[in-house]
């Protein structure tokens, strides 16, 4: 494939002639020069191949024969990358795709965010406690979450450590679903604790043991064992906020043209830095891997439809992702707009919902929290709103863990505001717990099949 030009006046560091917003203030740069140089000459994470795979896989998405699952931490942490939380993990995203491969019967393209996801927008630079003011925590590879004036002054070795921990992680994932634990023959072995007490388990023990049947039925049919049920494709995304680090990964390979960022299969740009004119549009413009861009409210039809332009000229087929994130009480007035314009003007992107980040609110006790049923609201509206439009939702950005957090309100345990100090373990954004991941991929299927499958895009 060779269709594509590059973009002239490009290269991987030509986003800083642009405005940059969140990214860190470094006091040493001689110290930033030679963690970035280090960086340069570690092994990449992700290969080429994989990412025009992904690539192609969207580009299905696009026309509806597939459904892309994009889900796992707001932030990952250095001290959460253990073999616990990383299984837990993969095993709720493994759950939640066989409930929408079982119930959507399409494919399902799944990403995680994690491997990488170590980098946050802050709504401030600063954050002040009893009188003193400190830098604000922007993930771990930036500086750390304690407020300690030493732990929250940006350091670049952590970008090291962030490749490194990035590095595990995937190397963890590969094995895992290398070794046989994706394998559909055995989706009982994928089964968290949840499935014992919840008000859902007869559901998804139905779901499990008509999958079992139905592997064993065309096995029998076909005298021989069905192949490609043991494993299943796994990606890597997450938000390139920190230019520098994006940079020193993006790489040119020896057999396919032009650049790709070698740090993930799928970044995305986050609301905050999503400007046309601003450095992180500048940067994603120039590399080959599928984008996704954070679409938030305030995005008018006429300014996506420049971002597409930028950053789709061509108008390649699983080049780019909308993830569209209004929050419950604006969808229905926000989205329709935007939908129009890209329609009408012929243009192909993949639209998928983030239900999560336009939902966020504090408690009383001092809690930042997300409701389910907000949540469950601005994905079925959005679901209803893309059939109005003649367009399709084409996939879901959740933020979730395997843990059993207690993060967000509600779900069919009904959480309430005093759970929230059982266990709200984030740093950052509250997270769907592994039973309300799986009711959310319930209601999915639900949505759809009420829907019905639009037949143009
Ligand atoms: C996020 O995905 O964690 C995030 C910060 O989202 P957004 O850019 O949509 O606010
Ligand atoms: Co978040």
């Amino acid at each position: 494939m060779q269709s594509v030009n590059l973009p002239i006046d490009w290269s991987p560091d030509s986003w800083r002639g642009r405005t940059a917003l969140q990214l860190p203030q470094y006091p040493d740069a001689d110290a930033l020069a030679s963690a970035l140089g280090e960086l340069r000459a570690l092994p990449p994470l992700v290969t080429s191949w994989e990412i025009l795979t992904l690539k192609q896989q969207l580009a299905e998405a696009q026309e509806g024969k597939r459904f892309l699952l994009q889900g796992g931490d707001c932030a990952e942490s250095f001290g959460e990358c253990t073999s616990d939380v990383i299984s837990n993990r993969l095993k709720v995203l493994l759950q939640m795709s066989l409930v929408l491969v079982h119930g959507m019967r399409k494919p399902v393209v799944r990403v995680g965010r994690f491997a990488g996801q170590y980098a946050k927008p802050r709504s401030a630079d600063t954050e002040t406690i009893d009188g003193v003011t400190l830098p604000s925590y922007r993930g771990d590879m930036v500086n750390g979450p304690e407020f300690d004036a030493l732990v929250r002054t940006p350091d670049p070795r952590r970008m090291i450590k962030a490749h490194a921990r990035s590095a595990m992680t995937m190397n963890f994932v590969r094995a895992l679903i290398d070794g046989g634990f994706a394998d559909l023959h055995h989706p009982e072995y994928w089964n968290l604790n949840w499935v014992g007490h919840s008000p859902l388990a007869d559901e998804y023990r139905q779901m499990v043991a008509s999958i079992g049947d139905a592997v064993r039925f065309m096995e029998t049919l076909s005298g021989s064992e069905v192949h490609n049920l043991n494993r299943v494709d796994f990606y890597t995304s997450h938000e390139a906020l920190l230019l520098p680090y994006e940079a020193s990964m993006t790489r040119q390979v020896p057999r396919h043209w032009g650049w790709f960022n070698l740090s993930t299969h799928f970044p995305w740009i986050g609301m905050r830095t999503a400007a046309v004119d601003g450095a992180h549009a500048e940067y994603f413009r120039g590399i080959r891997n599928p984008i996704a861009l954070k679409v938030g409210p305030s995005v008018t039809p006429d300014q996506l439809l420049r971002i597409v332009d930028l950053l789709n000229p061509e108008d390649e087929p699983g080049r780019l992702t909308f993830i569209h994130r209004m929050g419950a009480v604006h969808v229905a007035e926000k989205l329709p707009p935007l939908l129009d314009a890209v329609r009408r003007d012929g243009r192909r992107v993949l639209w998928v919902c983030d239900p999560m980040h336009g939902n966020t609110e504090s408690t009383s006790n001092g809690y930042k929290t997300r409701r389910f049923h907000n949540i469950r609201s601005e994905l079925e509206q959005s679901f209803e709103l893309h059939a109005a439009s003649g367009t399709r939702l084409g996939g879901v950005h959740l933020e979730l863990t395997g843990e059993d957090v207690t993060e967000c309100l509600g779900g069919a345990r009904e959480l309430t505001e005093v759970d929230l100090e059982r266990a709200y373990r984030s740093c950052v954004d509250p997270r769907l717990n592994y039973e309300q991941a799986l009711e959310v991929a319930m209601l999915i299927v639900r949505k759809q099949a009420q829907i019905g499958t639009p037949t143009e895009v």
